[in-house]
C-alpha cells in the first residue's frame, strides 16, 4: 500500500472529528489487541455487517457532504458466536490511478475541473465528476455491490477486495447514475433500481429478478429535468419517487457555481408507477425534500410511504456541508390512487435520518421503522452527529430510543432478523457507534427492546469514521 502522507483537513467541516478518514486498511480477530466483545454476540446469526461511507485517500481541494470522499467498507462478519472485522477502501478506477500518482486527480462534486492529462494517461476518467462508490453495500443476485448515486455499481468479493464496475451486461451506458438505494422486494426478491441521466426520460426504473436477470425498464415521463432522486420505494404493486425541486446543474459547477438548485417555490411533485409498467401516476404536495424512505406498502388503492422529511435540500457548496441543523422527521405520506389526494403527517418529533426496517417486510405492511437520530443539542454546530438509535412503531407513533451518551455519534441502523423468528421485534439493530471514551464499536441492540441498551458492543481498536449505508449480508462469511 502506498504510503499515505498526512492531510491538511481544517478548513473542512465535514473532515472533522470522527469525520475524517482512517489511512489504514486494518483486519482484526478477537483476542489481545483484537475485537472485544463486551456482553453476548448472538449466536445464531452468520453473515457480515457492512457499511459503505467516504473516507479521502488523497489530499482534497474541495469536500463537500455527502457527496465527496472515496468509498470505504468497514465490515464485521459473524460465524458461530465469533466476529472478525476489516475495512478496505473501494478500489474504483479513479482510486487505482489516485494510488499511482499519489495525490488527488479529480475535483470535488461541488467543485468538479477538467480531469489532470497525467491521470487520463494513466487509465482514469476523463468525467469530472469522479464515482467514488461510497454511499451503499448490498447484495443481490449473488453479487455484492458498492454502490453509488451517480454511476456504475462496483462488484465486491466477500472479503472486500474490489473486483470492477457493473453494468449489467450493458443495460448502463457509459455516464448512466444508477441510484445508491436499489430495493430489494420482501415478497419477490425482485431488486427496483433506477437509472438517472440528464435527457429525457430522466429517470427509468429498473427490476431485476431475484437472480438479477433485468426483468424490465420503465422510463418515468412527466419530469421536466433531472432532479436529486436519491432514493425509491417498492409499496406493494407500485414504486414511488419524490419529484423534489432539488436539481443537480453541471454547468454552474463546473463554471464553480452551486452544483445543486433547489427552487423551493415549486411544489415537490410524487410518482407512482405500477411495478409491471404504464405510465406514472404523479401527485403534488407542499415543497419538501427527503433523502431517504423507511418503508411503504399497499392497501387497496392507498399507498403508505413512510420516509425521513426536510424542508428543502440541505447542501450548501459554500459550507461544503449538508447543513444538517435543519430538522428532519419521520413522515407517513398516503397516496391515495382513487381520488388523488395525499396526506403527508409527521410520525414523530425527533429528529432522525438513516430510516430503516425489517428488509423482510419491504415493500409490504410492516410495524416497527429505525433510524439514527439526534437528542441531544448541538447548538449552532453545523456539523452535526446522530448520538442515538430509535425505533418508531408505526402504528401509533410510539418510540424507543437508546442514547448512546454525550458525544457520541451512531449510525444506521440496519436490521437483522432473527432467524429463528418471523417478528420485526425478534431482530437485531447493529449500527457503528463512535463515543470519545469508548471510541469505535459495533452496537447490537434488539430490535424491541431498543430502550434496554445493547445486547452487545463488539469493540473494534481502530477509529471508524461516520459513514451512510449499510446492510447485512446474510449467510456471506470469509
Ligand atoms: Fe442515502
Amino acid at each position: 500500500m502506498a504510503t499515505r502522507p498526512e492531510m491538511d483537513l481544517g478548513r473542512f467541516p465535514y473532515l472533522q472529528g470522527n469525520y475524517a478518514p482512517v489511512l489504514e486498511e486494518s483486519t482484526f480477530d478477537e483476542g489481545e489487541g483484537g475485537l472485544r466483545v463486551e456482553g453476548k454476540v448472538p449466536e445464531n446469526i452468520t453473515g457480515a455487517f457492512m457499511r459503505n461511507g467516504p473516507n479521502v485517500a488523497w489530499q482534497p481541494e474541495h469536500y463537500v457532504y455527502p457527496v465527496d470522499g472515496d468509498g470505504m467498507i468497514h465490515a464485521v462478519y459473524f460465524k458461530d458466536g465469533r466476529v472478525h472485522y476489516r475495512n478496505r477502501w473501494v478500489r474504483t478506477k479513479s482510486f487505482q490511478v489516485e494510488e499511482k500518482l499519489q495525490r488527488a486527480c479529480w475535483g470535488s462534486h461541488g467543485k468538479p475541473h477538467p480531469v489532470d492529462p497525467e491521470a487520463i494517461a494513466a487509465g482514469g476518467s476523463p468525467n469530472p465528476m469522479k464515482n467514488p462508490a461510497n454511499t451503499s453495500v448490498l447484495f443481490h443476485g449473488d453479487k455484492l455491490f458498492a454502490l453509488f448515486e451517480a454511476g456504475f455499481p462496483h462488484v465486491m468479493d466477500s472479503d472486500l477486495s474490489t473486483v470492477g464496475e457493473y453494468d449489467y451486461e450493458g443495460l448502463l451506458q457509459p455516464g448512466d447514475g444508477l441510484t445508491a438505494h436499489p430495493k430489494i422486494c420482501g415478497r419477490t426478491g425482485d431488486l427496483v433500481s433506477n437509472t438517472q441521466r440528464f435527457a429525457e426520460p430522466y429517470l427509468t426504473l429498473q427490476i431485476f429478478d431475484k437472480t438479477g436477470r433485468h426483468k424490465r425498464s420503465i422510463p418515468v415521463y412527466g419530469m421536466h429535468r433531472r432532479a436529486m432522486i436519491h432514493d425509491i420505494q417498492i409499496c406493494g404493486d407500485y414504486i414511488v419517487g419524490f419529484f423534489a425541486p432539488a436539481f443537480p446543474d453541471i454547468e454552474a459547477a463546473m463554471k464553480g457555481e452551486n452544483p445543486f438548485l433547489w427552487q423551493g417555490e415549486r411544489p415537490t411533485r410524487i410518482f407512482a408507477v405500477h411495478r409491471d409498467g404504464g405510465e406514472p401516476i404523479w401527485f403534488e404536495a407542499p415543497t419538501f425534500f427527503s433523502w431517504h424512505f423507511c418503508n411503504g406498502f399497499q392497501s387497496g388503492n392507498k399507498l403508505y410511504v413512510d420516509y425521513v422529511w426536510m424542508n428543502s435540500m440541505p447542501i450548501s457548496n459554500e459550507l461544503g456541508t449538508g447543513v444538517e441543523s435543519q430538522m428532519r422527521n419521520m413522515h407517513r405520506l398516503v397516496l391515495d390512487l382513487k381520488t388523488g389526494s395525499v396526506t403527508n403527517d409527521k410520525v414523530g418529533t425527533t429528529y432522525c435520518e438513516f430510516s430503516r426496517a425489517d428488509e423482510r417486510r419491504c415493500g409490504q405492511r410492516y410495524r416497527y421503522g429505525f433510524a439514527a437520530a439526534a437528542t441531544q443539542t448541538w447548538e449552532d454546530s453545523q456539523n452535526h452527529g446522530y448520538n442515538a438509535t430509535i425505533a418508531y412503531d408505526m402504528e401509533n407513533g410510539k418510540s424507543q430510543v437508546w442514547d448512546y451518551g454525550e458525544g457520541s455519534n451512531a449510525g444506521e441502523p440496519v436490521h437483522i432478523p432473527n432467524p429463528d423468528s418471523e417478528k420485526e421485534e425478534d431482530g437485531y439493530l447493529m449500527c457503528y457507534v463512535y463515543n470519545p471514551e469508548e471510541g469505535a464499536y459495533l452496537s447490537i441492540l434488539s430490535a424491541g427492546h431498543v430502550d434496554r441498551g445493547p445486547l452487545a458492543k463488539i469493540h473494534i481498536p481502530a477509529r471508524v469514521p461516520n459513514g451512510f449505508h449499510a446492510n447485512w449480508m446474510n449467510g456471506m462469511t470469509l
